[in-house]
């Protein structure tokens, strides 16, 4: 109760976007932060005039709340092992430009390393960050950043703790987390950086979680990290974020280019930290960056992050509830990465919209024909999304499920693990992506977690899977399992096979989980269900 309390209180404070609508989850976070424009080159006079700016620029009332000052600002340690700031960039120490922060009512965020080293001593030869890391001074700085100095944020990177001291991603974090906790300061907000989805334990610990290398103010740079962030909406909800890195808009990408930066950031819920010179921004990249209707998809009270619904040509369509789990308003982007003219002709059953439906254009922010065929068609041009709020007559049950869509619990992209369970991509398979390495230990399974049905009972699912001998597959419907063996009959030499099992969902949300404890299961593509008459 006292979690939900605070939560309540936070989203009330920062955020314009949530004030009518109180969220239960904290919001993604929305404000400033220095890295991507003067990496270590800042001071006090700089960070007190971005935060003036984020004010002055009406960015603050759009929602804008966190100042948050990177890599850069370490002095020395002295004797007691106590944290100095750069003697030339924050002579008067790093308490002072907080107080200036939080007088204009925003919040400070603060940046450190989990091993001893930070990544600026690394890559930007910054000789301060030499031993300025959290390393053996957790205790120390935590109380220092958060009690003395009264930082409301922190950014925990990995170049110390990771090429240096080859320390254990979960393990390290957790230890930070637990002096954290322990010092009393809980309510910091904490961004894992390890430049890769870390794993389902950093749910545990962190409001977000960097799933990319860092970001680049070119193109391939956010489509690369978009292409990250494809299959990863099973991992964040109830407060927890996915986070795509710092924004790139207002430095020289094209404006379409900036329209898909923001609109899927804004949709897939990541944190939304403008990377820019705030005083210097162009009208075109802070009007976007102010544009009401596409943050409220990144502070919709419902915290989700949009899905792959459908991939077309090299196009993709992204689909999340907004307002109210199963109504009849969803989020949806057409998202075309590609080089060329993209067409889209995307099934209204697929996004789970029957009957009428209206549509508007969040960017223009103009409404569109409404859909009364049953099919969204649009040709996007390179480069660009269309990001757009539905809301149709009546909401359809859904027929489909993704494996790309389940929750993977040993899943992570740090590369460390063989054979570790992971999405590929796969031509011949529905939504073009399989789920790969399933099973072999019991934990290692695929969850459907809110698997749908209206009314409740007996469906056909059809589970599509790549054949290859020796595999088995443990089907579990809300605990209920059933493990089938005769998929060793399916013919090798095609790409995909299927099997249908009868199957009892209960009304509402259902628990589906596949896996196999003793081998490998298959692949797997998806699974479809078919209601059989009672
Ligand atoms: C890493 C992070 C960046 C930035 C720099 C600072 O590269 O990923 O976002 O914080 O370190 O040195």
């Amino acid at each position: 109760m006292r979690k939900l309390l605070l939560a309540l209180a936070w989203a009330g404070m920062c955020s314009v976007a949530t004030a009518q609508t109180a969220s239960v989850f904290e919001t993604p976070v929305m404000g400033w932060s220095s890295w991507n424009t003067y990496r270590v080159h800042i001071n006090d006079t700089l960070i007190k005039s971005q935060a003036d700016a984020m004010v002055r620029k009406g960015l603050k009332e759009a929602g804008y709340c966190y100042v948050n000052i990177d890599d850069g600002f370490f002095g020395w340690r002295d004797e007691r092992g106590v944290m100095h700031t750069h003697p030339h960039r924050f002579p008067k120490g790093l308490e002072e430009v907080a107080a200036h922060i939080h007088s204009l009512g925003l919040k400070a965020g603060i940046y450190s390393d989990a091993g001893s080293n930070t990544c600026g001593s690394i890559w930007d030869n910054d000789v301060n960050g030499v031993g300025a890391g959290l390393y053996g001074h957790e205790y120390q700085d935590v109380t220092l950043y958060f009690k003395d100095w009264g930082f409301d944020f922190i950014k925990i990177d990995y170049c110390g703790a990771g090429q240096e001291l080859n320390l254990e991603e979960e393990k390290r974090y957790t230890e930070i987390r637990r002096a954290i906790d322990e010092m009393g300061c809980g309510h910091v907000s904490l961004n894992i950086c390890r430049w890769a989805f870390p794993g389902t334990w950093a749910k545990k610990l962190a409001r977000s979680w960097r799933i990319s290398a860092d970001i680049r103010p070119e193109w391939e740079s956010v489509k690369y990290i978009i292409g990250k962030n494809l299959y990863l909406s099973a991992y964040a909800g109830e407060g927890h974020y996915n986070d795509m890195d710092m924004l790139e808009i207002g430095r020289g990408l094209k404006p379409e280019e900036e329209e898909v930066h923001f609109g899927l950031w804004c949709i897939m819920s990541s944190p939304l930290l403008i990377g820019c010179d705030l005083t210097t921004i162009p009208e075109a990249s802070l009007k976007l960056l102010k544009n009401k209707e596409l943050i409220a998809l990144n502070q919709d009270p419902l915290g989700l992050q949009a899905y792959v619904a459908w991939h077309e040509n090299e196009g993709y369509v992204l689909v999340k509830d907004i307002e109210r789990k199963r109504g009849n308003v969803r989020a949806v982007a057409l998202y075309n990465p590609s080089d060329t003219v993209c067409s889209f002709t995307v099934p209204m059953d697929i996004l789970e919209l029957g009957g009428k439906v209206k549509v508007r254009d969040l960017v223009k922010q103009q409404n569109l024909p409404d859909v009364k065929d049953g099919t969204l068609k649009h040709e996007l041009p390179p480069h660009s999304v269309l990001m757009l709020r539905m809301e149709s007559e009546k909401r359809l049950e859904p027929t489909a499920y993704e494996a790309e869509w389940a929750y993977l619990p040993c899943f992570d992209d740090l590369g460390k693990t063989p054979k570790n369970i992971l999405y590929a991509p796969l031509q011949e398979a529905s939504g073009g992506m399989i789920v790969s390495y399933l099973g072999g230990r019991k934990e290692n399974f695929a969850e459907w977690k809110e698997v749908y049905s209206e009314l409740g009972g007996t469906y056909e699912m059809t589970i599509c899977y790549v054949p290859k001998a020796d595999r088995k597959l443990e089907v579990c419907v809300n605990n209920e399992k059933r493990v089938l063996l005769d998929l060793l009959s399916a013919d090798e030499s095609r790409k995909l096979a299927s099997v249908t099992v009868p199957v009892r969902l209960k009304a509402g949300y259902n628990k589906v989980r596949m896996g196999s404890p003793f081998c490998w299961a298959p692949d797997i593509d998806c699974f479809t269900l078919k209601k059989l008459p009672e």
